[in-house]
């Protein structure tokens, strides 16, 4: 893991009802959530059990909203556009100005995140790396940021778990029955947890799933960790030649 990496973000909101206009606090917000959780200093980072303290890890990855449009003029880097469509879905027309989105700012430069009310019960999703630029990026709920309305998952950290899938991290369970997530220090697990499990779950002849690691589906009051693999492999990114070495 090396130097700390600042991603500059540009938040576009779109919004069909004036509580999806979220205020500028609760993106701050997020951000601040995103930078505490992806450094190691969650104010939860005391919860993670004893066999896992040893893993925890800063990532060394921080989030600033951007100052610079693509053609170099101030910004909040808050685009804010009233749209006619109510609900979105995971088809990336969010991304997309002619059908009622925004479009995404250049994906070498910035982590575009768009803040949208999604349908059926979507709390956020995201592209991996090396995908089309004109849909990379993170997508979330508007009500997931932090003191959202989403609950249980009203922390934001909905965008934390997304935000590790754009640097490369799979679900800890690997999406699959005892599955592999291609990071060795977090335990081989037999599926999603939900909820909040007590310590320790085990399955897959494991010692305890790592279900406090924010890529589980715990309630964001019980997922508290990165791993030193996990940060490991989103640094890959950053290096010459990986995906996302521009940023
Ligand atoms: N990818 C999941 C979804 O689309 C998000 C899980 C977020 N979990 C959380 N505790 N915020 O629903
Ligand atoms: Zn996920
Ligand atoms: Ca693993």
């Amino acid at each position: 893991i090396g130097a700390v990496v600042t991603i500059p973000v540009v938040v576009h909101v779109l919004y069909n009802t004036t509580a999806q206009n979220v205020s500028d606090a609760m993106i701050t917000a997020q951000l601040d959530v995103l930078n505490k959780d992806f450094s190691k200093t969650n104010t939860d980072a005391g919860l993670v059990p004893t066999m896992f303290a040893g893993l925890a890890a800063n990532t060394n990855v921080q989030f600033v909203l951007a100052k610079r449009t693509p053609t170099g003029a101030a910004t909040t880097g808050i685009v804010r556009k009233q749209t006619k469509v109510s609900s979105w879905s995971t088809n990336d027309a969010v991304k997309s100005s002619k059908r009622g989105g925004d479009d995404a700012w250049d994906a070498t430069k910035y982590l575009n995140l768009w803040v949208c009310n999604l349908g059926q019960g979507l709390l956020g999703y995201a592209q991996f790396p090396g995908g089309s630029p004109a849909t990379d990026g993170v997508v979330v709920l508007y009500s997931s940021l932090p003191g959202g309305t989403a609950k249980p998952y009203d922390k934001g950290r909905t965008a934390t778990h997304e935000v590790g899938h754009w640097l490369n991290l799979r679900h800890i369970w690997g999406d699959a029955s005892c599955g592999n997530d291609l990071v060795s220090d977090t335990p081989t697990q037999q599926t999603a947890n939900y909820g909040c499990p007590a310590f320790p779950h085990v399955t897959c002849n494991n010692q305890g799933d790592m279900s406090m690691n924010y890529m589980d589906y715990t309630d964001d009051a019980c997922m508290y960790m990165f791993s030193t693999g996990q940060a490991s492999r989103m640094n890959a990114l950053f290096a010459s030649g990986g995906a996302r070495a521009g940023l």
